[in-house]
């Protein structure tokens, strides 16, 4: 989707993935910047490790706990420091120094996707999310931040539930968090675990437990397959359902307005993915 954004930008830019292991993340991003980049996107499992990595957190790599985006910034001679690639583009003489700037966009994408893709509004609702892993916790601390009324929180290590629904007691003290299933309508379900990934994955959620005609959408954070077990059965019991896909396309997007400077073109980089993920 970036490759593709570049070219109808018309940006002589390349996005290209590496794989790197924990230990030589430190050294990763030294070499990119060494080398020049503009930045690097960072997933699992270095979004956590990259927070103590870099050299400036903005301020939501520090509400979401998290580092998906680095940019890579210089310090000119009038003392502001801006995106390396506009020491390139313009002729103000090389930086005298360097940093590591860390954003995480992950959170912006899921609210975006659920406005776009589902039309919810969050404000007031009542959601119930299945998972506390790392999607899991920052899905539930971006509810909160958007003014969910009631979140329910269930995972299978449930400790990790309590955690995160700690966090949120602690952070944002008017959402109502229960650890468990609802026992009343929700307006909106969530999974967050990565059950559905693989062929032949058991539902995420107990239907004998929380019946899907108590929800009105149902959003599944995985997007490939596009038609998940959770999102079959929830399509058959009449909700509005949506996949992934938007809380991909948007992180991106953010992350590529972060590099460039300029707006993501967004429905360019949505076909690159549909393409390139559906083959249509
Ligand atoms: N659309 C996007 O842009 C996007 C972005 C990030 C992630 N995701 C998706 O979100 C999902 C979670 O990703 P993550 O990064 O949070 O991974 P993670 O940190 O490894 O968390 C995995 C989650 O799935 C649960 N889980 C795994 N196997 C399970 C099983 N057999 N039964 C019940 N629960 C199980 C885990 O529970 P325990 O805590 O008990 O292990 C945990 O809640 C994945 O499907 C991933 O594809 C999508």
């Amino acid at each position: 989707m970036h490759n593709a954004a570049f070219a109808a930008l018309g940006l002589d830019w390349c996005y290209v993935a590496f794989e790197v292991a924990p230990v030589s993340l430190r050294t990763a991003i030294a070499g990119a910047q060494a080398m020049n980049f503009s930045g690097l996107n960072l997933t699992v499992p270095h979004k956590l490790l990259a927070l103590g990595l870099v050299d400036v957190l903005d301020e939501s790599a520090r509400a979401w706990g998290a580092v998906n985006t680095i940019r890579f910034e210089g310090q000119g001679d009038d003392g502001i420091w801006r995106p390396v690639t506009e020491f390139d583009a313009v002729d103000r003489g090389r930086p005298t120094q360097f940093r590591t700037h860390g954003f995480n966009t992950d959170a912006e994408g899921i609210s975006r996707s659920l406005v776009e893709d589902l039309g919810v509004s969050l404000t007031g609702t009542r959601v119930f999310l299945l998972g506390a892993g790392g999607a899991g916790r920052a899905i539930a601390l971006r509810l909160a931040f958007e003014g969910v009324r009631e979140l329910f929180l269930t995972n299978r290590t449930a400790s990790k539930a309590e955690e995160v629904a700690a966090e949120i007691h602690t952070r944002f003290p008017g959402v109502r968090v229960v650890v468990g299933y609802p026992t009343e309508p929700v307006d909106l379900l969530i999974n967050a675990t990565s059950l559905g990934l693989k062929p032949g994955d058991a539902l995420p959620l107990d239907l004998a437990r929380f019946s899907l005609s108590e929800v009105r959408a149902v959003y599944d954070a995985i997007y490939r397959p596009a038609v998940t077990p959770l999102i079959a059965v929830a399509q058959a019991a009449g909700c509005k359902t949506a996949n992934g896909l938007g809380m991909l396309l948007h992180q991106g997007a953010k992350a590529f307005e972060i590099w460039t400077g300029c707006p993501a073109p967004v429905a360019v980089m949505r076909r690159a993915l549909e393409l390139n993920i559906y083959g249509r």
